[in-house]
Order: C-alpha cells, then structure tokens, then sequence
C-alpha cells in the first residue's frame, strides 16, 4: 500500500519521524522504494546533480516530467512529491494547475512541491481543491539565488523570522499536507514545527523537525562538485565508481576481460563451415 498524505500527518502527532529523500531515476528509486521511505522527492536538484546545470534555475518542465514518469515507475510504496520547476507555477494560478496536473497525470507522482510561502498561497490553495497535495518549501528556496545572494542560512534576523512563521502558517492554512524547512536555523524551525500542524521536514534545518530530506546523490556521495554543509555523505561512491572504472579499464586493456564467462559461444562445427563457405 502506498503511503497517504494522512499517514504522514498521523506520523508527526505520533512523534515518528518522517524520511524524504530525493530520486531521480528508475534504479535508485526502486532500491530506495525497497526500504520502505515514505517519500520520495523528484527534486529540481536533479539540474544540477544529474544534468550538470549551475543552478535549479534551467530546469524545465519537461525534463522534470522525464524524470518523475521513470521515478514513478521505481517506486510503488513511498509518496512519490514531484518538483514544480521555475516559473512553472508563478505567472497566473492556471499555469500552477495546468503544470501540476502534469505531474500527476503524465509523471505519475502523488503529490507536488513548490517554494515560497504566503506568495505562492493562493496558488497552494487552487492546486489542493483541485484535489492535487502539495508540500511546501520555505527557508533557502533554490529557485530564487539571485534574489537571496545565493545559497545563504535564511531566517536568521527578528523580522526574517517573522516573516517565515507568516510563510509556514500561509501554507498550512492553503491546505499544504507539508513544508520543507531549507537552510534555516534550527531554534526557528522547532518554533515553526511546534506551531505546526503539518510535518516539517528539514534540510540544513536541525533536528526539531518532523522530518528530514537529502539529495541522494549527497548521501551517497556520487557528487563531488559541492558537498553543502547540511549533507552527510553515508557513502562514498564516487571513489567506488572511479576504481571500479578504472579495473575494469585495466582488464580490457591487459585482455583479462571479457572471459569466457562474459562471452557467448555457437557450435564448433558451426564455426567451421563458416570459415570454409564465406
Ligand atoms: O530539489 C531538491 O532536491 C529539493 C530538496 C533539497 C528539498 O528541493
């Protein structure tokens, strides 16, 4: 059974900490999908962990959509959030729909998530009676960098703070079933979660959250270009991978590989005529 929106609330007034990490092809997703996570995230990091891009910022519909459809295809327990991508749901309230429903239609995810607080609230609010769930983000929004003067901690004066309770309780009260709390200090997000009938889950945002999410590709330590202070890199794979290439490199060139094993083979008789006829 895959899991609901409801569980998820039920899981912050147990006190049961909630797990999200991001997925962005078949493979992964499926082996993530196999540890029973309850959410998995198509996040627009992918722009710049699998696709090479500076930012978020390029991210295109369509290449979200590519991702979620292969995702959603690898996960069949956890909430599959897919997403929005930039401008995808900031021009007109039609737009975030139209966008939206793309994600659930075409890519098969559950659920969408979009950054901002009170100015994306109408939008949250039309997407949920629309019957689409939507997970919010607030803090570090990727998505608007040049605004913020780039990947800084948010929330850290009087008023800033202010303004992200205002943001957390806008998005509830839109109907949001969750916000990503990114980069914020962690006294604030334990005020936000305790003021917060919604689950958080924190990125770079401590441990008083509901939950917490990670970009795999962080986690597993396949991308070196940038390793956030927030990320805990429980494998190292990237030096796995590299020696792996390299062996592998070694055996073609040394002629240790292929062997008979990796080889396949037809009749000896078979061999002969063909020789002797062509
Ligand atoms: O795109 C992403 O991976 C995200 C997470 C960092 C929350 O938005």
């Amino acid at each position: 059974m895959r899991v609901t929106i409801d569980e998820l609330k039920e899981m912050k007034s147990r006190g049961e900490k909630v797990t999200m990490l991001t997925a962005y092809d078949y493979g992964i997703a499926k082996l993530v999908d196999e540890t029973g996570i309850p959410l998995i995230l198509v996040g627009d990091s992918l722009g710049m962990v699998m696709l090479g891009y500076e930012s978020t910022i390029p991210v295109t519909m369509n290449e979200m959509i590519h991702h979620t459809k292969a995702v959603a295809r690898g996960a069949r327990h956890a909430l599959v959030v897919g997403d929005m991508p930039f401008m995808s749901y900031h021009v007109t309230v039609d737009d975030a729909l139209r966008n939206a429903a793309r994600f659930i239609q075409e890519g098969g995810a559950q659920a969408v998530k979009l950054e901002g607080g009170e100015t994306v609230a109408e939008k949250v609010k039309r997407l949920v009676e629309c019957g689409i769930p939507v997970m919010g983000h607030i803090g570090l929004t990727p998505q608007s960098i040049h605004q913020l003067g780039g990947f800084k901690v948010q929330g850290k004066t009087l008023e800033a703070g202010q303004r992200l309770l205002k943001d957390a309780r806008a998005l509830e009260e839109a109907g949001a079933f969750a916000v990503v709390l990114e980069s914020v200090p962690a006294q604030l997000s334990s005020l936000i979660t305790a003021r917060s009938a919604i689950p958080t889950i924190g990125i770079g945002a401590g441990a008083g959250c509901d939950g917490q999410v990670q970009v795999i590709s962080d986690l597993l330590g396949i991308y070196t270009d940038f390793v956030p202070r927030h990320a805990k890199q429980y494998a190292r794979l990237a030096e796995t991978i590299k020696q792996a290439v390299g062996e592998y490199m070694g055996e073609v060139k040394s002629g240790a590989f292929p062997t008979s094993k990796q080889s396949y083979s037809i009749e000896e008789g078979v061999v002969t005529e063909l020789a002797r006829t062509s």
